[in-house]
């Protein structure tokens, strides 16, 4: 059979056997290497996606493949009824890296929306357990937020169509207006003694990458101290070095008491985790919460490799150049493109704002040989690996170029 005709093939089998949640674009991804991806049809593209910004490394990198192979063939999986080296190592480093938040301890799991799952729960233990406020219930998000796809997650996603048809959600979370400038505060009033937790993405990511105004950040540390309420920061997206800083918090300037991620932490492999400060994390009492796969040996070593790997290779100093780099370059479209509004985001975590859906744009760049995605239903969201060149983001946006004409 030829390859185009086993694509053509295998999305069709697709449609049979796969549940129907997801729009896949019609190519079935075969191999890749670095920032380049082949179908089974052996088209080559330029992946400017990273797998939802969850491959700094890009594909096949060397050494993640090697630590990979190398963790494989020594143990996979144990569950937490023992230790297992890796996930100590990788609890270490990954507490380190987040000294910014003063002393932590890491809790595993597999994905950005278990992760906020943990954060969640650990806030609630905190309040009734710890403090003994049994009544300190109401968790706050943010309007545009995405926050996951299980049932507390999708309650705080502050996105309607995240939510829909899913009710009635858990009657403890409650969604507040994402600050519009520097002066608007409204989100912070409904924070009271009575609030058990915040959870906030530093940087909206699926909402359209959108920044909050400078110094909310701060103020709603200031109101959390103030009402003893827990702030959790959604890192999920932002976390892993993909602002140019290990952590959004750290670009920030803001410590919150709980941290989430997944995505870029184990340059694809799945991993979910939390970093708690010190005296949150006694709320994880042995039996309050747990994970069969969280922090499994495979997933660990490719952690602990892939951090490695960002730092041995300076790949955060690259996010910063490569990102700047890029927002010029994007800033040109700005100025050609009636339609092209604006540029957003830091880092490689980047966006062109349109006044229309980007859906049809990306298809049209795919269709000249570059992925990316569409964040917030009108940005074009660049999240390319850590290492991508500037002659792969000159493709990229010289593709996005052509499919806005
Ligand atoms: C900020 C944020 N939180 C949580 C999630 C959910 O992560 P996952 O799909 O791994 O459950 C995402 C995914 O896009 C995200 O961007």
């Amino acid at each position: 059979m030829d390859d185009e005709k086993r694509q053509q093939e295998l999305i069709a089998t697709a449609a049979r056997v796969l549940t129907p949640n997801y729009k896949q674009a019609p190519i079935v991804l075969a191999r890749g290497q670095g920032s380049t991806v082949w179908d089974v049809a052996g088209k080559k593209y330029l992946d400017l996606t990273a797998g939802i910004a969850a491959c700094p490394l890009g594909h096949a990198h060397p050494r993640l493949t090697l630590a990979i192979a190398e963790q494989a063939s020594k143990l996979i999986h144990v569950s937490n009824l023992f230790f297992n080296a890796p996930q100590i190592e990788l609890a270490a480093r990954l507490t380190e890296l987040a000294r910014g938040m003063g002393p932590t301890r890491a809790f595993f799991c597999n994905s950005g929306a278990e992760a906020n799952e943990a954060a969640i729960k650990l806030a609630k233990r905190f309040q009734t357990s710890v403090r003994g406020h049994s009544d300190r219930v109401e968790i706050l998000s943010f309007e545009g937020s995405f926050h996951g796809r299980s049932i507390a997650t999708v309650a705080l996603t502050g996105q309607e169509k995240y939510r829909s048809g899913f009710g009635p959600l858990v009657e403890w979370a409650r969604i507040v207006p994402f600050p519009t400038d520097e002066n608007d505060r409204r989100a912070l009033d409904p924070i009271s003694e009575k609030t058990c937790a915040v959870i906030i993405e530093p940087i909206q990511a699926e909402g359209g990458i959108r920044k909050p105004p400078t110094g909310f950040l701060q103020a709603l540390r200031a109101r959390c101290n103030e009402t003893g309420t827990v702030l959790i920061f959604d890192e999920v997206q932002t976390g892993i070095g993909r602002t140019g800083h290990w952590f959004g918090f750290d670009r920030a300037g803001v410590a919150p008491d709980v941290i989430s991620l997944a995505k870029g932490l184990a340059g694809g492999v799945p991993i979910g985790a939390i970093l708690a400060r010190e005296e949150f994390a006694q709320a994880l009492t042995a039996g309050s919460h747990a994970s069969t796969f969280g922090g499994n040996p495979l997933a660990s070593a490719a952690a602990l490799e892939n951090l490695r790997t960002i730092e041995e290779e300076k790949l955060l100093e690259q996010v910063v150049a490569r990102g700047s780099y890029l927002e010029k370059k994007l800033s040109a479209l700005v100025a050609k493109h009636a339609r092209a509004k604006g540029v957003r985001g830091v880092g490689l975590l980047r966006g062109l704002a349109l006044d229309e859906d980007a859906s049809p744009i990306v298809a049209r760049a795919r269709e000249r040989g570059v992925l990316l995605s569409v964040a917030g239903g009108t940005v074009v969201r660049f999240a390319p690996p850590f290492i991508v060149s500037e002659a792969e983001l000159d493709q990229g946006v010289a593709a996005l170029d052509a499919a806005l004409q």
